[in-house]
């Protein structure tokens, strides 16, 4: 997952390139580059168009480029850019993007895999073409190159040389029929000055117009500045770019009239509006995101989830519930399914997408799947929603990417308002799936029969007040959660446990810590702990426990007991009032008292900031831990 840009007009191009690299940075930060066209000096040998390509690149972050960029003072007016999460090849000048044609006269960014690229390789190495990096992306530069140029015949098939068309889109396109995979792809070619030809399938895409030219991206965060009225490209759809104006094609090269998406949200929400990282800006906008997806849920005093896409005698037949996720995402679904099984009674399993694709699950015409995806692109996910689909369930998905793939390819959607996540590690969007699954659980309960409209009412009212309750965290535990970092920061790993919903929230706990701090963390039942990890634990070992008032409190406490007996640092997060949990914790940060049902809307809260906390002590850089990138659009 990689993130493109593209710019065609009056402007200076690699300015507006770098700008967009940056705000696409959290997509894949291993290395950068553009890929610049220039007015070629009138000599002797001079290509007719006067153009030539000029192709920057550097390993690290976008910062290095831009500095790089700095010192480049040939004015270019059109390009294309790139900045990279490594699939193949290790991240180097070599393997950055854009790579380019044998000739050097076209030039190509992409995000996406291409699975066929060994024997592609092979064929166009065999037909004279070489390659410079270990890419698979570089197939593309020289397939377009061979379609455009021409290709030479072909001794070992026997294929008769072919003519090129000397056509970019006709080209691309060509190259698009050959590739198998995933792509998000714009190229550039130096005999055409001023056109940028995309391509998109499997790999986000969007396109805008704006009054000083036109700009390609993997994401709108990259164009809002000149435009919020957006194409998202579909599968197999093409577009033209080029100063004046946009022309979109199909793949047999007919035009066509995608939708145009109007951007409700500003850069400003996009920005650190003064705190010092996204992650914690993101944090603080919590209660905001509870309300905003609670908003015009409650109608007439009945829960309103009108975009389920499904009838209350479809859903009333739901006998079965898979929550299909990843990573943070498939945290919001064991939460989900604590809900759906106690209060609807419906069997629900929660499916890692990757596993649930290659597993074949048991499903019914009456089986519901909850495809969770904050970026709504997961390519686990996606598949795993195809895979569902054509085995008849019926797929319902929570996203926060309006016109995502994973709304798109859902019976249903609801969309949590965390508006754009920039940090990696996911915090408020968690909270916003949570909410939304929270309430599609209320509305099986009632459906089946289960919880009366009134007890309805009472919990949607109940779930409104996690609102203020996550605000009284963020206002009042600050002090607790910096001492609890201070215990933590030196440590090798932390293992976090809790009872039922505890369990649950102990796994975001262990995932954000592990993420951003690359301090090994792991989570388990408490009750687990007696069957071996409890081995783990020596003097000082931090054991982080969800220990709010619940049902199983009194077990949580006894486990965390059997811990503190062989010297674990005890750090809890407990309810406001629990003196009891200070005889065995060492730290303790409180949150108000809450339904269990809802406690994971809060007592996430400070595990998140404790990861933060800790990770800032080692010195790292919470927006973008290493290794990782927002969205995840490869297997
Ligand atoms: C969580 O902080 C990570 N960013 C990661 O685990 C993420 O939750 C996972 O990749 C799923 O992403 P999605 O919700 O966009 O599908």
């Amino acid at each position: 997952m990689c993130g493109i840009v593209g710019y065609t007009g009056q402007d200076e191009a690699k300015d507006i390139l770098i700008t967009g690299l940056k705000r696409l940075e959290y997509r894949g930060y291993d290395s950068a580059g553009v890929a610049l066209e220039c007015a070629s000096p009138a000599t002797p040998g001079a290509p007719a168009s006067g153009v030539t390509l000029s192709v920057i690149r550097r390993v690290g972050k976008v910062a290095g480029l831009e500095s790089e960029l700095s010192a480049f003072g040939t004015p270019s007016t059109c390009g294309i850019g790139h900045t990279r999460w490594a699939t193949h090849g290790r991240p180097s000048v070599a393997n950055a993007h854009p790579h380019t044609s044998c000739n050097g006269r076209i030039a190509i960014v992409h995000n996406g895999i291409i699975e066929n690229f060994t024997e592609l390789r092979a064929e166009l190495e065999r037909r004279g073409h070489t390659f410079a990096s270990e890419t698979d992306t570089e197939v593309f530069a020289h397939l377009i190159e061979e379609a455009y140029e021409g290709r030479p015949a072909d001794s070992a098939t026997g294929e008769p040389a072919r003519p090129g068309s000397h056509d970019l889109m006709t080209a691309v396109r060509e190259a698009c029929t050959q590739v198998v995979g995933a792509y998000g792809l714009a190229a550039v070619c130096a005999d055409e000055p001023g056109v940028i030809a995309v391509a998109r399938k499997d790999s986000p895409i969007v396109i805008g117009r704006g009054e000083r030219g036109s700009y390609v991206a993997s994401d709108v965060i990259a164009l809002i500045d000149a435009t919020r009225d957006v194409v998202v490209l579909e599968d197999g759809q093409f577009a033209r770019l080029t100063p004046e104006g946009i022309t979109y094609t199909d793949a047999d090269g007919a035009e066509i009239e995608p939708a145009v998406t109007h951007i409700d949200w500003d850069i400003d929400m996009a920005e650190k509006g003064g705190y010092p990282d996204f992650m914690l800006k993101e944090i603080h906008e919590q209660p905001r995101v509870v309300r905003d997806t609670l908003v015009g849920r409650m109608v007439g005093g009945e829960l309103d989830i009108d975009e389920l896409g499904l009838t209350m005698e479809e859903l009333n037949l739901i006998d079965r519930v898979y929550v299909i996720a990843c990573g943070t995402s498939y945290h919001a679904g064991l939460i989900a399914k604590n809900l759906i099984e106690a209060w609807a009674r419906i069997p629900c399993e929660v499916e890692a997408a990757s596993e649930f694709r290659y597993r074949n699950p048991i499903i019914t015409p009456s089986t519901l799947v909850v495809a969770v995806s904050q970026s709504g692109e997961t390519a686990d996910t996606l598949a795993a929603i195809r895979d569902a689909r054509i085995k008849g369930a019926k797929v319902f998905g929570i996203t926060n990417v309006v016109g995502s793939p994973v709304a798109r390819e859902s019976d249903g959607v609801i969309y949590t308002k965390a508006n754009k996540e920039i940090a990696v590690a996911s915090t408020k969007s968690f909270i916003g799936q949570v909410v939304s699954l929270t309430l599609l659980a209320l509305l099986l309960a009632q459906v089946k029969g289960k919880l009366t409209t009134g007890q309805v009412r009472m919990l949607f009212r109940e779930l409104g007040n996690t609102a203020e309750q996550i605000q009284w965290i963020l206002d009042t535990q600050g002090e607790a959660i910096h001492e609890a970092a201070l215990a933590c920061k030196d440590a090798h790993s932390a293992l976090f446990v809790g009872r039922g919903m505890g369990a649950a929230i102990a796994h975001e706990g262990a995932l954000k810590l592990k993420e951003i701090s690359y301090l090994h963390a792991e989570a388990y039942a408490a009750g687990e702990m007696k069957h071996g990890p409890i081995a783990l634990i020596d003097q000082g070992f931090p054991v982080i426990a969800v220990a709010t008032k619940s049902p199983v409190y009194d077990k949580t406490v006894s486990n965390l007991k059997e811990c503190e007996a062989r010297g674990a640092q005890i750090i809890v997060v407990a309810t406001e009032g629990d003196e009891e949990i200070r005889a065995i914790a060492d730290h303790v940060i409180y949150i108000p008292p809450v339904r269990d049902a809802f406690s994971a809307i809060t007592a996430t809260v400070p595990l998140q900031l404790l990861a933060r906390e800790v990770a800032i002590m080692r010195g790292c850089d919470v927006d973008q831990p290493r290794n990782l990138a927002k969205s995840v659009t490869v297997e």
